[in-house]
């Protein structure tokens, strides 16, 4: 059976005194969660250890932003799988469509970037999605197809977590409809070709919006931006509850 993955991403925010403090918030409010769900939270790097060490035994796991493909060498400013594995890392995001666009990745880097954590024993996280052009042009089935095929060359999928993240979807409030981010989940599982792969949505999931999301056959849980800022928030996330009629 696939687990639920509740992660959010901190993006470029938090302080290691912020991070301590909402730490500080969160601890209790994931103290009794159910046990058919792993939460994770990506830090900055400079924040990891702090969020590692202030969670340790509660069960939340840490996720980094990014990895480099090699394990060292001359590449400012850059932080590869073993420097992370030092902090008690268990997961990568790779492929996100901020450093897709900002500094150009491509899915062959990607790919290098999730084979690098399988070979170390991080879970990569392959986001994939389309932007609004593309969805208007009918591309969406197209580029999201090649993302899953070029950056998951020679990758386990039972190690790996996919996030649909549309790209017109992430930080404006206009989440995916459940219905048609279901679709695209399942469409996602059948290019993988493994029915056990874990698939999450991800793009202004909210409080409001997440057990319906959560009550989808083929989403399998979420990768959280800004709400998972708020520990109160991100915990209500963590904790969502699928309608019985839609659990049975
Ligand atoms: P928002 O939840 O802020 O839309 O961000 C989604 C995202 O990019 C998570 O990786």
């Amino acid at each position: 059976m696939r687990r639920t993955v509740i992660a959010g991403n901190w993006k470029m925010h938090m302080t290691c005194a912020e991070a301590q403090a909402y730490t500080e918030a969160f601890r209790p409010l994931v103290a009794d969660l159910p046990r058919d769900r792993q939460v994770l939270v990506a830090p900055p790097f400079t924040a990891i250890a702090t969020v590692a060490a202030a969670l340790q035994g509660t069960g939340v796991c840490i996720a980094a932003q990014n990895v480099h493909w090699e394990d060292k060498g001359a590449y400012t400013g850059m932080i590869s799988a073993p420097m992370l594995l030092e902090h008690g890392v268990t997961h990568a995001i790779v492929g996100h469509s901020e450093p897709r666009k900002y500094y150009s990745e491509t899915d062959e880097q990607i790919n290098l970037r999730a084979r690098s954590a399988q070979e170390h024993g991080l879970i990569p996280i392959l986001c994939v999605g389309e932007s609004l052009d593309q969805r208007e042009a009918r591309e969406t089935e197209r580029v999201i197809h090649r993302q899953v095929e070029q950056g998951l060359e020679g990758i386990d999928p039972l190690r790996l977590i996919v996030a649909y993240e549309p790209i017109w979807a992430i930080g404006t409030g206009k989440t995916c409809a459940s219905i048609e981010a279901n679709r695209i989940c399942g469409l996602i599982r059948g290019w993988v070709g493994n029915p056990d792969v874990v698939v999450q949505y991800g793009g202004s999931v909210n409080e409001a919006s997440i057990d319906e999301l959560m009550a989808q056959s083929d989403i399998d849980g979420v990768l959280v931006g800004g709400a998972s800022l708020n520990p109160k928030g991100f915990a209500r996330i963590a904790n969502y509850q699928v309608p019985v009629a839609a659990a049975a």
